[in-house]
């Protein structure tokens, strides 16, 4: 027997279809309801509405899971790479030997930026956020390619993808050495993704760069750990984008914008800056625990909480692990990596976290490790955009090959005055 939802509206009952995932999620498919009943639903940060069916990631809130194309996160950590793990996203298996270095091969012919593109920028105050050159870049890369935009067209969204993969951490490395008014230090192609990132991160061309496996390695589980979260709000924007059939790069750089703001992405910046107010402040976490608490106060901890994990986020376990063994490592003690330990312990015997169910998320250790690889604050959410990539490609490619793909149009309740006569200036 079909599964089936009956609303009763007024004297009428409507079935609605069930559909069932294949983790045996629910859903009810409201796509006739409004040409059935003349209503629609309100559901304001779609808390309870799913955009779409999906195959990319599987995440379970209440089990703390987290799956890319059906392999636990805990394994793609342990035998992947980021590259590795981005082919599994984007192409959707993982790749055969020959299949990787295919790939590797081609990112690496792809490292390099238009000379042009370095006006770019000269144009951007010296203390610009990394986030906002991110953007205009990643968008003005359409520019130099207006001959692989057409998203129809699987030819042109490759090699765009590649571009993508490829000129990202050189555009982001890019904006770090213009903050801080060093040469640029271009890509080198006999070094792997991650150990590339760093030196043309933190090589100068006056004496040689040693890189640091400990922070290779680190570096290379932060971007793991960030590739792909399923409907989140930076992923949600680059769908609503390209719907519109608008290019990759175009969605991709809108991706960005969202993944900015404090409540999402830009959280492992603000979240090492609230653990420096603490340490600034004596440390005194009960104090903010309770401010966090207070209805009145808006402050929150940042780095706590999650729309979807109503327990552990298993990225934040797997991050808080590579924290300690690179601290000890580095025989190094990081204050406010103290601080994140204590506040976690604190705020997770409170009877407002737990009824809640506030957890530490990804962001709330992510910030730890990338102080300790010396990535510089305002790059934090930057790195979080590089890992996010294939994922945000990924859904890109998955709408586009839709075949219900329709543009992202979201109904609204107007509660707005009702008509009324205009009075002419001059009788007002
Ligand atoms: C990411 O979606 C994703 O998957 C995102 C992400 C990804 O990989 O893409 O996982 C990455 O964005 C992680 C989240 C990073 N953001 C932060 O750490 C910012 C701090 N956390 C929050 O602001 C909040 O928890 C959100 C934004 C993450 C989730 O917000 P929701 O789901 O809209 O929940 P809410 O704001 O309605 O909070 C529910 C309750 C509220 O209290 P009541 O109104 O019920 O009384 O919990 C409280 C909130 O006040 N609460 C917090 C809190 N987070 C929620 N109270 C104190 N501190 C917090 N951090």
């Amino acid at each position: 027997m079909a599964d089936v939802a009956t609303l009763k509206i007024g004297e009428t009952e409507e079935t609605l279809p069930v559909i069932t995932g294949t983790e045996a999620e629910r859903a009810i498919d409201i796509s006739k309801l409004r040409g059935d009943t003349g209503l629609i639903t309100l559901d304001e940060g779609y808390v309870n509405t799913g955009a779409v069916a999906s195959s990319i990631t599987y995440l379970d809130g209440e089990q703390g899971i987290l799956r890319y194309r059906g392999y636990p996160i805990e394994e793609v950590a342990k035998h992947c790479d980021f590259v590795e793990t981005a082919y599994l996203l984007i192409y959707g298996e993982l790749p055969t030997a020959e299949q990787l270095e295919h790939f590797r091969h081609s990112l690496r012919r792809h490292t390099l930026l238009h000379e042009d593109m370095r006006s770019f920028y000269n144009g951007f105050p010296r203390d610009a956020h990394p986030m906002a050159i991110l953007s205009s870049v990643v968008s003005a890369l359409s520019t130099f390619y207006q001959d692989s935009l057409d998203p129809s067209d699987p030819e042109q969204v490759e090699i765009s993808v590649l571009r993508l993969m490829a000129k990202l951490p050189t555009i982001a490395a890019f904006s770090y050495k213009k903050s801080i008014g060093q040469p640029f230090h271009y890509p080198r192609n006999d070094l792997t993704y991650c150990e590339n990132f760093l030196q043309m991160m933190f090589a100068v061309p006056t004496e040689p760069y040693e890189l640091d496996p400990d922070f290779v390695e680190a570096l290379n589980l932060l971007l793991i750990v960030h590739a792909d979260h399923e409907q989140n709000c930076s992923t949600s924007t680059v769908r609503m984008v390209g719907s519109s059939n608008a290019n990759i790069f175009a969605s991709i750089s809108a991706g960005i914008g969202a993944l900015w703001g404090p409540l999402h992405g830009g959280a492992n910046q603000a979240c090492v800056e609230m653990l420096e107010r603490i340490r600034a402040d004596g440390g005194d976490v009960a104090k903010y625990v309770n401010m966090a608490k207070d209805k009145d106060n808006p402050f929150r901890l940042m780095g706590f909480g999650h729309r979807v994990y109503k327990n552990h986020d298993p990225r934040a376990i797997l991050i808080r692990a590579t924290c300690d063994r690179l601290l000890a490592k580095m025989d190094r003690t990081d204050p406010i990596f103290d601080i994140a330990k204590e506040l976690e312990e604190v705020a997770l015997k409170d009877p407002y976290f737990i009824e809640k169910k506030l957890y530490p998320n990804v962001d709330f250790y992510s910030g730890v490790i990338y102080r300790a690889i010396g990535i510089p604050i305002q790059m934090f959410t930057v790195l979080f955009a590089m890992g996010r990539l294939p994922g945000w490609i990924a859904h890109w490619k998955e709408m586009q090959a839709s075949p219900s793909k329709r543009i992202c149009r979201p109904r609204q309740v107007y509660m707005g005055p009702t008509e009324r006569d205009l009075l002419p200036l001059e009788e007002r």
